[in-house]
């Protein structure tokens, strides 16, 4: 029992711990509150990230039929309208800037999206994108609270001129909501197989406990023990 909870305490401090460092530093982070099962919120996504961010940032672990068939989006419209840097529906998602451009422009190159969800949590992408302010020490004239000296541009800054708070929290929430799926796509289908299993176990957790008794049922008044 006590090494029990020596081990338990060990792990939630460990679990305390890695939780605080992914959480950016000592910078609050606002709660991205993604549902990775809405699909609505994943197709929007979809879009704003096409549109706006994959000029710069490439997503190359993915596949754009591969985000229409999860994202029940008809190939026929995402090669209309949402594919601008590739010609197939199997191609990755590569970006259009050239890298020594990129360098030039940047001082650094637009780092890939496939996993940043998984590397810093969807709290951080949503409080990095909603944190641009002005600043003109600054080449694009604008410094981000999460990442210090970005040198990404406010890609959003269009939207949050034209759209009211509310409207351009959940665009935010959109794109992040789909880097996250991005991040991980099977996550989709092994919620659908967790929930099933869950079930599985607690049917048979029912059956065992029906079939313990009917056992226990034998060692306790057995006809075979002797009675004292
Ligand atoms: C004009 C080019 C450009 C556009 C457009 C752009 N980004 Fe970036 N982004 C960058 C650069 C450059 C960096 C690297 C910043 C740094 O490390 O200082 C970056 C960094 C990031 C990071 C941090 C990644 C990490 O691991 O540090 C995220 C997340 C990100 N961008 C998301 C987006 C999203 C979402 C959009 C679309 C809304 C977008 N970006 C549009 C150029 C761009």
């Amino acid at each position: 029992m006590k090494i029990l909870l020596k081990t338990l305490s060990i792990v939630s401090v460990f679990i305390i711990s890695f939780n605080a460092s992914a959480a950016g530093g000592g910078v609050n982070l606002d709660h991205a509150d993604t549902d990775i099962t809405d699909e609505a919120s994943l197709q929007r996504g979809a879009k704003s990230f096409m549109n706006n961010c994959s000029g710069c940032h490439s997503i190359e672990l993915m596949r754009y039929n591969r985000i229409a068939k999860d994202l029940n989006i008809n190939e026929a419209d995402m090669a209309k309208n949402l594919m601008f840097n590739a010609e197939k529906t199997g191609s990755k998602i590569f970006s259009s800037m050239p890298v020594d451009g990129a360098n030039k422009w940047f001082g650094t190159t637009p780092p890939d999206l496939s996993l940043t969800a998984r590397a810093k949590g969807t709290d951080w992408i949503y409080t990095y994108l909603r944190g641009f302010y002005a600043d003109d020490t600054r080449p694009y004239g604008v410094n981000n609270h999460v990442l210090k000296n970005a040198s990404m541009p406010d890609a959003l800054w269009q939207s949050k001129q034209d759209k009211s708070e509310l409207e351009f929290n959940r665009e935010v929430r959109d794109i992040t909501n789909f880097l996250d799926y991005v991040s991980e796509p099977v996550k989709l289908i092994r919620y659908e197989i967790g929930v099933k299993v869950l079930g599985f176990l607690f049917i048979l957790f029912i059956l065992s406990y029906l079939m313990k008794k009917e056992y226990w049922k034998d060692v306790k008044y057995g006809k075979w023990r002797a009675k004292d």
